[in-house]
């Protein structure tokens, strides 16, 4: 089965991997797809978020990578393929993948969305939080894989943007 994982990975965190790891174990393809969202401002381009994703997940044998604008839906129409995983971290990400995944069976019917529960030692994790410990030169080697952590200080080298 191929199923896509979507979503921002400004930057991917160990949580996100946690996610596309075992994913990478029990599916026979996962697209990741990074959202190329022109509303919100990000830290990384798409072309660096997908670099760090590919860099990340290079010991992994059926991930593709890849981005996608507007709907989600329109995107998995798009790759013909119609289920969609996303984390849940705690019960206050419910509400909104809930709703997420109701609208997108509206307008596709045929999609489904799995939910994995994320592994505990990560389920506390965000990309924002990680950014924002970056930017003040926090500790984040135990948050992020060791090619993010260099791309993220980097960034901020010059201080918080
Ligand atoms: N581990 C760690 N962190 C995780 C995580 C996990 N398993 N899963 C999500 N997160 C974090 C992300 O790091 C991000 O943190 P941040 O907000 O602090 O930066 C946050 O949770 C949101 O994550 P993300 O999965 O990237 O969600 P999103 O809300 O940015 O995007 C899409 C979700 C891409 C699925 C959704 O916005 C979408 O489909 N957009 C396209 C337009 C559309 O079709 N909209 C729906 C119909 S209206």
């Amino acid at each position: 089965m191929r199923v896509i994982y979507p979503g921002s990975f400004d930057p991917v965190t160990n949580g996100h991997l946690d996610i596309i790891q075992r994913c990478s174990d029990r599916f026979d393809q996962v697209i990741i797809s990074v959202l190329d969202n022109k509303r919100k401002s990000s830290v990384f381009t798409v072309d660096e978020r997908i670099k760090l994703l590919e860099e990340s997940t290079k010991e992994l044998h059926n991930i593709e990578i890849d981005s996608f604008t507007g709907l989600l839906t329109d995107y998995a129409k798009k790759k013909g393929c119609s289920t969609i995983i996303r984390g849940l971290r705690a019960v206050s990400d419910f509400e909104y993948e809930m709703q997420l995944a109701l609208i997108n069976r509206k307008t596709y019917p045929d999609l489904e969305t799995l939910f994995m529960v994320s592994s505990t030692g990560v389920s506390f994790l965000s990309s924002s939080l990680v950014r924002e410990i970056a930017s003040f030169n926090g500790e984040i080697s135990c948050f992020v894989p060791e090619v993010v952590e260099d791309a993220l200080k980097e960034k901020f080298k010059g201080g918080a943007r």
